[in-house]
């Protein structure tokens, strides 16, 4: 609505040879994890998926992401609560790499409760469940400050958003410039050490970026094997194309 213009962002997963960027998946994982969450949830995803191959934690020398150092460390960051099944009793106790990422709240009424009656929906899959995708995700995120049109009416516990039909959303703007302080990024040298380096400013532009990478993978985990299957599959009929052209013409070779 009103005047905003969409951002088209160059992601580096797009196209038929695309992959996530490892290390805006590690920071976006952050801001899920210091922001998003106190509201939204990840329904699909465990903690040990964070270091599966093509996660974004995955490190070579822990091919096993149960044994993987910086997913047992995040999972251990969250409180899990257990239900008893027979007395109802709730015990915490910090993640294990096979939990599920918890939700902050105990029911969809809970959370609408929290939220002024609206439900935070789950993010797992939202990037691929909105038209438009990764370029819907970060210009929600980042089309906040775009001045309301007069003629867009809110009522109260509505925030102006361009790229929401209708210019409304119940979420109000989750993300401001230096909110997170970012971790390292970590990554493998060639010798499969482990180094960390430090990681850019957490501005608004960066953060929305980051954690669309990172709702990004977790909308498709798989896509890099099936990108690189697929790709795998085209070298391979191309050159059966070629070894059968060429019998083709040695078989007829005398033959006018
Ligand atoms: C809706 C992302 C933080 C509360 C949404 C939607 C997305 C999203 C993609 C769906 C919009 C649509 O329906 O098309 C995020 C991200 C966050 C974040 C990436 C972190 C950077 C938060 C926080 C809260 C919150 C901290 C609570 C304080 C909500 C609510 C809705 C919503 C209530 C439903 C809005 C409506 O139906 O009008 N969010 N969110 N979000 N979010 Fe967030």
């Amino acid at each position: 609505t009103g005047d905003y213009k969409m951002v088209h962002k160059h992601w580096h997963f797009n196209g038929p040879f695309g992959t996530y960027d490892r290390e805006a998946m590690q920071r976006g994982y952050q801001v899920y994890r210091e922001v998003c969450s106190s509201c939204h949830q990840l329904k699909h995803l465990s903690f040990r998926h964070l270091g599966d191959k093509g996660g974004p934690f995955y490190l070579e020398d822990y091919p096993n992401p149960n044994d993987n150092p910086y997913v047992k460390n995040f999972a251990a960051d969250w409180l899990i609560e257990d239900i008893d099944p027979e007395t109802g009793d709730v015990t915490e106790r910090p993640g294990t790499t096979s939990d599920k990422f918890p939700w902050f709240f105990t029911n969809d009424a809970a959370a609408r409760a929290s939220n002024g009656g609206a439900l935070p929906p789950d993010l797992s899959v939202m990037v691929a469940a909105r038209n438009g995708g990764a370029d819907y995700v970060y210009n929600l995120l980042t089309a906040y400050d775009t001045p309301k049109p007069a003629d867009v009416e809110l009522t109260a516990g509505l925030h102006y958003n361009p790229v929401m039909d209708g210019g409304k959303i119940a979420m109000a703007n989750p993300l401001s410039d230096g909110l997170i302080e970012y971790a390292p990024i970590v990554t493998e040298d060639e010798e499969g050490n482990t180094v960390e380096t430090p990681a850019p400013e957490a501005t608004v532009e960066q953060m929305a970026a980051d954690v669309t990478e990172f709702l990004a993978w977790s909308s498709d985990p798989k896509m890099e094997q099936r990108k690189s299957t697929g790709a795998m599959t085209m070298i391979y009929l191309v050159i059966l194309s070629l070894l059968l052209w060429l019998t083709y013409k040695r078989v007829w070779r005398n033959v006018e």
